[in-house]
């Protein structure tokens, strides 16, 4: 069955059984959540779970475009996905498990066709700890069900440790729990979920890993991810919240079903990987053609692409289309296509501009489903261009950079550098390290991203951005310089001397300074060692947050006193015994000692406007 008519044939399946169309929600959320994708068919429907009315009734069903970042490291496996869809259908507070389970139950079988003794489920074994009991409701009509096609369905626990022991129905515990934000314990409150029921579909031992090697020292079991069996369905019976006191019953009891389409259409194509179904295939055919190999000679590549560029032209053609950038939604978009390209080369595609052509397919095989990527094709095109261009720049020289690295393990500080630097994704550089038989230290890349982070929230923080180009260490250093410099300018001109203004970059410093005349050349050799005998004295910088008021009359240098807020940060360069050389308001950020600093030259002095100064230093 073609994957329109799996989709068609769900429809009518619930609008037969009273329930009403609702069209799929955008991917990006309507309102704010601390989610940043629409991550399952549910999540547009929140406010009705919790027992809102729906204008459309107790009953819905629906198909929809769903992201979920997690699984970007599970693609290679013929089944995963990001961007994928669910097939939907919900009671709010309606109809319950007697009827969901059955109905299910003969969807698939009926009108998919899937052969019921290939089928097996999954229930939730309850958790004393927060008070929610087993789920022997679900299993009892999940027996009948069975028992009713003839097909003995043995309820069995531990399959982890004991393996399938001829079960047909499986308890477990976390993986039977379903919220948007996972188990219970990663659930933020006011969040609903509940227990739920998997359908799994029996491919063959012969798709297990199981025969080859010990798969992940268990054995084969519904859940154990072998190969062997496949996840297609999900009914979650949402009837809990969280809250500060445990998890307390939502007022009605709802279902909320989630199917798999590309799942099931492998399933009915008879297909063994979902990208060989009608909703991949033209894909894969267009990425066979513009490289040198076939899908099977290197599957996870293909998949990555196919996989990356689809959800990327989902995403930027959204309703809420959001592009390229190093933000939040805008920043999957980057690293989907960045990924891709990198496989791209893996593959070699040798078009330098290749992503458009397998976004076209993309926007074929869903513009009658999703005709909002077809509205917005232009502007997904154009950022798609836009993206390729600028990283296949970066792309060959931070590959050069990556190919001096000799260590067997990148350190936090070099990985950090190659993302800074050349754009690299934190996964892109694990998967090359991966290659090349080397490591990543990830705890030290996360340690200096934390520290870049910081950075940059002081910089944004302040209402100036004290003239800095970006924040990168070295801006950092001159930015502490200019501090010193406009201390070491009033202590040999005089105290007359203000800031006029400022511009810093990696490279150098320019300030200005209010000054009637050009200085002579000894004022600026003075100027010069009186900067660098403080960078010598290794002074220590230190921060505070003031009363705006209070620090102008302590007689703080200030620049601008107009402009600032109420309260300002502080910025005092001292030495151990505490005498103050230099004391500034300023939003940083600085370096936290002097001697950080190197060794400042000034290289020209000259007039910037009436009764201004300027001077242009760099640190050696
Ligand atoms: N919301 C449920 C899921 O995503 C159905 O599995």
């Amino acid at each position: 069955m073609k994957a329109k008519e799996i989709r068609e044939k769900f429809i009518d399946f619930y609008k037969k059984r009273d329930h009403v169309f609702i069209p799929p929600a955008p991917l990006i959320p309507e309102q704010d959540s601390t989610l940043l994708f629409v991550n399952s068919g549910m999540f547009p429907l929140v406010p009705y779970l919790l027992g809102e009315e729906h204008p459309e009734g107790k009953r819905l069903v629906n198909f929809q475009k769903c992201f979920r970042s997690d699984d970007i490291e599970e693609i290679g496996d013929m089944r995963h996905t990001t961007l994928f869809e669910m097939l939907g259908n919900w009671s709010l507070g309606d109809y319950f498990k007697e009827e969901q389970i059955p109905w299910v139950f003969d969807f698939f079988v009926d009108e998919i066709g899937l052969d019921p003794k290939k089928i097996y489920i999954s229930v939730y074994r309850g958790d004393k700890e927060i008070g929610i009991e087993k789920d022997s409701k679900a299993a009892q009509i999940w027996k009948d069900v069975f028992e009713k096609r003839g097909i003995a369905s043995k309820e069995v626990d531990f399959a982890q440790e004991k393996g399938m022991q001829e079960g047909r129905i499986f308890y477990y515990s976390k993986d039977n729990w379903w919220s948007r934000s996972g188990p219970p314990e990663s659930m933020p409150l006011q969040e609903p979920g509940g227990p739920d029921s998997e359908i799994f579909y029996d491919l063959g031992e012969s798709l297990g890993h199981h025969k080859k090697s010990q798969w992940k020292n268990e054995p084969c079991h519904v859940n154990c991810d072998c190969g062997r069996f496949i996840e297609i369905g999900n009914s979650v019976f949402i009837q809990f919240i969280k809250t500060e006191n445990g998890f307390e019953k939502l007022p009605k009891k709802n279902v909320d079903f989630g199917g798999g389409l590309e799942r099931i259409a492998m399933i009915s194509q008879g297909k063994t990987s979902i990208f060989e179904t009608d909703l991949f295939l033209p894909i894969i055919r267009k990425i066979e053609e513009i490289s040198s190999f076939k899908y099977r000679e290197n599957v996870q590549s293909f998949e990555v692409i196919a996989d990356h560029v689809k959800a990327a032209t989902f995403i930027i053609g959204d309703e809420k289309g959001v592009s390229p950038s190093n933000k939040q939604q805008g920043y999957f978009v980057r690293r989907l296509l960045r990924r891709s390209m990198r496989h791209g080369r893996i593959l070699n595609i040798d078009s330098k501009m290749w992503i458009k052509d397998v976004a076209r397919e993309v926007i074929e095989i869903y513009k009658d489903v999703y005709p909002e990527i077809e509205k917005n094709k232009d502007f997904v095109y154009e950022m798609l261009e836009k993206e390729e261009n600028a990283f296949n720049k970066m792309l060959e020289k931070g590959i050069k950079e990556f190919e001096k690295i000799e260590n067997k393990e990148i350190s936090g500080k070099k990985a950090s550098f190659l993302y800074q630097t050349y754009g690299f994704p934190l996964e892109l550089i694990e998967e090359m390290a991966k290659e090349r038989g080397q490591k990543v230290d990830k705890e030290g890349f996360y340690e200096e991203m934390e520290k870049h982070k910081k950075l940059s929230r002081d910089l944004s923080a302040g209402v100036f951005k004290s003239g800095l180009a970006d924040e990168s260490e070295n801006t950092v250093k001159y930015h502490t310089a200019t501090h010193l410099l406009l201390a070491a300018l009033r202590e040999i001109l005089g105290e007359t001397v203000v800031q006029k203004g400022s511009n810093i970059n990696r490279e150098r410093l320019r300030f200005d300074f209010s000054f009637e005349r050009k200085l002579s050349k000894e004022e600026i050799s003075q100027v010069e060692e009186k900067v660098n005998d403080m960078i010598k004295k290794d002074l220590v910088v230190s921060k505070e947050e003031m009363d705006t008021k209070k620090a102008l009359e302590s007689g703080v240098v200030a620049s601008f006193e107009e402009k600032y807020p109420s309260r300002v940060l502080v910025y005092t360069i001292s030495d151990k015994d505490g005498n103050v050389f230099s004391r500034e308001i300023c939003s940083g950020p600085h370096v936290e000692k002097t001697s950080l600093l190197g060794k400042l030259i000034i290289k020209k002095e000259e007039s910037s406007s009436s009764g201004v100064r300027r001077i242009k230093a760099i640190l050696k």
